[in-house]
């Protein structure tokens, strides 16, 4: 009888986790919890975005994908939690592939996330190690995994097409007075 007990209660515990480990599939969030809109940037971030141009660089995304794989410098290597295929390695490490939550982040979120880090994680502020430009390559490269082809568009707040996303005027010189006046 008491045998028999203890099998019942292995067996519900061996239920409840596949019952746990159902439901974390089951978000679509990559076993990361629910889906939710990351925090606002502070001010200081806020009106940053990818430099002009950039989201349509190739040559900005492989020096992106170089810095995510530490390449460029040993100390930043991004894949070592996040995967070098973007497949986290390390629990918890943010999913740049699951679309739903990454579209959710503006380009000025997710570049001031890689500055100063997420507190009381194990994502941790890279600042001392990332120039600004390299911060934006890296924006760049892991928005690729999720949001290929895809930039964020400061007018409209959202992810659109890369290509139709406007670059900054070039200064044109200023159109001479007509003649005559
Ligand atoms: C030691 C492991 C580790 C390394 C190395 C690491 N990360 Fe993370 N990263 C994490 C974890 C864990 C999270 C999830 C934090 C959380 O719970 O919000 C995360 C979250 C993120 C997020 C999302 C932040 C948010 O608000 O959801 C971004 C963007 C990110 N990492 C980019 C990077 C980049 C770029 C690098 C390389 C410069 C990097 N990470 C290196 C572990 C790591």
């Amino acid at each position: 009888m008491k045998v028999m007990k203890q099998m019942n209660v292995l067996q519900l515990a061996v239920l409840l986790g596949m019952g746990v480990s159902l439901t974390a599939c089951g978000e679509g969030g990559g076993g990361e919890g629910p889906i939710v809109a990351p925090p606002l940037a502070p001010a200081e971030w806020a009106d940053k975005h990818m430099p002009s141009g950039w989201w349509t660089d190739a040559a900005k995304l492989e020096e992106g994908r170089k810095l995510y794989n530490g390449e460029t410098n040993p100390d930043v290597n991004c894949g070592n939690c996040h995967g070098k295929d973007g497949k986290p390695t390390k629990a918890g490490a943010r999913d740049f592939r699951v679309a739903d939550r990454m579209k959710l982040y503006s380009d000025s979120v997710w570049a001031w996330r890689i500055a100063e880090g997420v507190p009381n994680t194990k994502m941790k502020a890279w600042k001392s190690k990332l120039s600004e430009e390299d911060t934006w390559k890296l924006v760049l490269f892991t928005a690729s995994y999720g949001l290929p082809g895809k930039g964020w568009d400061p007018a409209t707040k959202s992810w659109v097409d890369a290509a139709g996303i406007p670059t900054a005027p070039t200064t044109v010189p200023a159109a001479p007075e007509p003649a005559g006046k």
